[in-house]
């Protein structure tokens, strides 16, 4: 595992649980925000989707249950994979992905393979009717293959070819790992494309990285003149003037080491374009001989390295890993995190459901403190994923191997080897849970709120120099200008409320929303503002925030006064300075008496403070404190049949936003999952299909929390209780509860 793993997991795990670990502010203590119920449309039922998606197995209408299975590195233990099937029985399992690393198993020496164990595996499985994600094995490549074609290795930015080293580290770019690759895929697609249990292919394995060889730098160059035709384009798109960067000539062009931010942008854009290039010719053989076999890919979340809604149109299911710090007291934070992403994943595919394709039933290795699922939570962290629109609840891994990496990895089957441990029957109460979940499979939301959440953006902010600093140029670690956490702290007060929500890359339509939320929209794609303008235009909210509207698609400031592009007139402001706000030196944004918003008293922001002029804009809070005291801070400007809010200043804590968000659900009638006020700890989601109805209730704390649900009547899917009035919620307890 290389070092770029471990800090990407870092991340992974600042995403998920951002703030983790601050303390609740008292006032939260006992309601999350609440608000009035939001006027029932005419028709339909807000929210809900007509038909439910099929299932991802269609001979299988369930939950998926089960996980990476690598029955490879116990072959010589028979007895082993005889007992993993009783166990998988005990369990509850019914869906494995196997094969993931397991190429020198399949083909130990170049050209002789071996499948017999592969077929016993995929027999076994069958035999119980269950499925297999069949992996493609190039994520981890055999060792006398780097020997003998030493270009299938990656090379460094420093220009060292690597070591044969760890995992997913191959070069993307070379024509002999791609026909290897090719050749491998063929074999497996050959021999298993009538297997009764192959379900789905899971190709490679959280692709990442880059590689700097002479084929993949030439390959960039040829992928630059696509972009830009011209020398002259590329180098004023470049702004290269400066210090002299003048390219006269495509060979020049260096992504190793350059201040053109523009270039180091387009190298993460290449990089994905190259991933993506390179899963579809992995996947050719897959298609032509299995093409009614779904193919999907495990991703890594929120992973700054790749920009995966480029692997939308590439995947049949959109399938991610989630390792979240879900075990302490501010558990519901790491939920919501947890929420935002699986939000991603749904709306990826407009609404279709995803896979959970990993997560840990135990603790997790890589962690510096893994902490063990308290009682519930492992149930919880499962139905959380399923509430947002998972079919599947997988997991790294079924057995713990005895060596290696990960031998300290949680697992289903522990290396003492039964079925008594607490783990294993967390795992079994999950699966005969899901028995009564049938009913949930192919459902989905429609959320009536956006969230823009775009990589570019936070890559074009993560390459520039300021406006505050950078750690890392690259946008490895923590150091991205927290464009991630932000997004999560606009996304939480609508959880908080059950109200759903799509999380988007900013080029989508917007026509499904009522509400659309952007926070730091630091770099404005082509077409984007026109389609803000058009949202708004058309009756539509849209809250945009300080650090918008700056730059163009190459990352070259916007003239004529921020926000650019057509959204200074959008949102009345004109955005002129932007102060950097030291911790020693507190700010604060006071709300204007009668305000439109009902916002009243003052709440604390940090890091960045617009100074704006309201040209257009109502004003509904000012600044409280230094020379530009009594300024405007948050403002409302109408704009054709909607409204454009402009929050100029970063919320200290989520009082702010609870806040916003309440005033903007009364004015724009935003439906809820659950229209009931919600105590302090606890989320509800909704899935619907076919007229029926679904709701997930959660307490993610360590007390019980009671619900009223007045005169409401739901019904419990597993125990079949008809729940009404006050019902109590134990600590970490969820409930899967049916609608009318
Ligand atoms: C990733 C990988 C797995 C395993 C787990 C451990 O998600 O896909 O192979 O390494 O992490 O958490
Ligand atoms: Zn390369």
């Amino acid at each position: 595992m290389s070092q770029r793993a471990f800090s990407r997991r870092r991340f992974l795990q600042g995403a998920a649980g951002a703030t983790a670990g601050l303390a609740i502010p008292g006032h939260l203590s006992a309601l999350w925000p609440s608000v009035a119920a939001a006027p029932a449309a005419a028709g339909a039922q807000p929210l809900t989707i007509a038909k439910r998606f099929a299932p991802i197995v269609p001979r299988f209408p369930h939950i998926l249950h089960g996980g990476d299975y690598n029955p490879d590195q116990w072959i010589e233990r028979p007895d082993i994979l005889q007992e993993d099937i009783g166990l998988m029985e005990k369990a509850g399992c019914n869906t494995f992905s196997v094969g993931i690393f397991a190429w020198v198993r399949l083909e130990p020496e170049e050209g002789r393979y071996t499948f017999d164990w592969l077929d016993g595996v995929l027999d076994r499985i069958a035999a119980k009717g269950w499925n297999v994600f069949l992996a493609t094995p190039s994520g981890a490549k055999p060792q006398w293959m780097s020997l003998k074609y030493p270009e299938i290795k990656r090379v460094g930015r420093d220009g060292r070819r690597a070591f044969h080293a760890f995992r997913h580290d191959h070069c993307q770019t070379s024509p002999i790992y791609r026909r290897k690759v090719q050749e491998i895929n063929t074999r497996l697609a050959e021999r298993y494309a009538k297997h009764p249990a192959l379900a789905g292919w899971h190709v490679s394995n959280e692709y990442s990285g880059d590689c700097f060889c002479d084929l993949c730098l030439a390959r960039f160059r040829d992928w630059l003149r696509g972009r830009y035709n011209t020398l002259d384009a590329l180098n004023q798109a470049y702004w290269s003037g400066f210090w002299s960067q003048t390219l006269t000539a495509w060979e020049q062009i260096e992504p190793r080491e350059t201040p053109l931010d523009g270039l180091r942008l387009d190298w993460l854009r290449f990089t994905t374009d190259q991933t993506v290039d390179f899963m579809k010719h992995e996947i050719a053989p897959l298609r032509r001989l299995t093409p009614d076999t779904p193919v999907t890919t495990n991703m890594m979340g929120t992973f700054h390295g790749l920009d995966y809604w480029r692997f939308t149109d590439v995947c049949d299911r959109m399938a991610w890993d989630a390792y979240l710090f879900f075990h302490d007291d501010n558990a519901w934070k790491a939920a919501a995190g947890a929420g935002f992403t699986n939000d991603i994943y749904r709306a990826m595919k407009g609404g279709r459901p995803f896979l959970l394709m990993e997560s840990t039933p135990s603790s997790t290795n890589w962690y510096h403190t893994p902490t063990l699922k308290k009682p519930g939570q492992h149930e919880q962290e499962m139905l959380l994923a399923i509430g947002h629109g998972a079919d599947t609840t997988m997991y790294f891994q079924w057995r713990k191997g005895r060596g290696g990496f990960e031998k300290f990895h949680g697992a289903v089957v522990d290396h003492e080897g039964s079925d008594k441990g607490r783990v294993f029957q967390d795992v079994a109460a999950h699966g005969a849970l899901l028995k009564k979940l049938d009913a949930i499979v192919g459902t989905s939301v429609k959320p009536e709120v956006a969230v823009l959440f775009d990589w570019e953006v936070r890559w074009a902010l993560a390459m520039s120099e300021g406006p505050r600093q950078n750690a890392d140029w690259r946008g490895w670690g923590p150091f991205e200008k927290e464009y991630n956490e932000t997004a999560v702290e606009h996304y939480r007060p609508f959880w908080k409320l059950g109200i759903p929500v799509d999380v988007i890359e900013s080029t989508r339509p917007l026509d499904a929303y009522k509400l659309v939320v952007a926070p730091m929209l630091y770099m404005l794609k082509p077409g984007v503002a026109e389609k803000l303008r058009t949202f708004v235009q058309a009756g539509g909210t849209l809250v945009l925030t300080y650090l918008s509207g700056i730059v163009n698609e190459t990352n070259l400031c916007l003239p004529g006064g921020w926000p650019g592009a057509g959204l200074r007139e959008l949102a009345g402001v004109w955005a002129e300075e932007l102060d950097s706000i030291a911790s020693d030196s507190p700010q604060r944004l006071v709300a204007k008496a009668g305000n439109a918003l009902g916002l009243t008293g003052d709440f604390p922001v940090k890091t960045y403070c617009d100074r704006i002029h309201a040209e257009k804009a109502d004003v509904l809070a000012t600044y409280q404190s230094d020379f530009y005291a009594g300024q405007p801070a948050l403002t409302v400007n109408r704009f054709g049949k909607g409204r454009c809010y402009y929050v100029a200043a970063r919320p200290a804590d989520d009082t702010l936003h609870d806040a916003l968000v309440r005033g903007l659900v009364r004015e724009i009638g935003l439906a809820r999952a659950l229209d009931v006020d919600l105590p302090e700890g606890t989320t509800v989601q909704m899935r619907s299909g076919d007229g029926e109805v679904f709701l997930f209730l959660h307490n993610f704390r360590r007390e019980a929390r009671v619900v009223d649900l007045k005169a409401q009547r739901l019904t419990d899917l597993v125990t079949g209780e008809t729940l009404t009035g006050k019902v109590t919620l134990p600590a970490f307890a969820s409930r899967v509860l049916r609608k009318g």
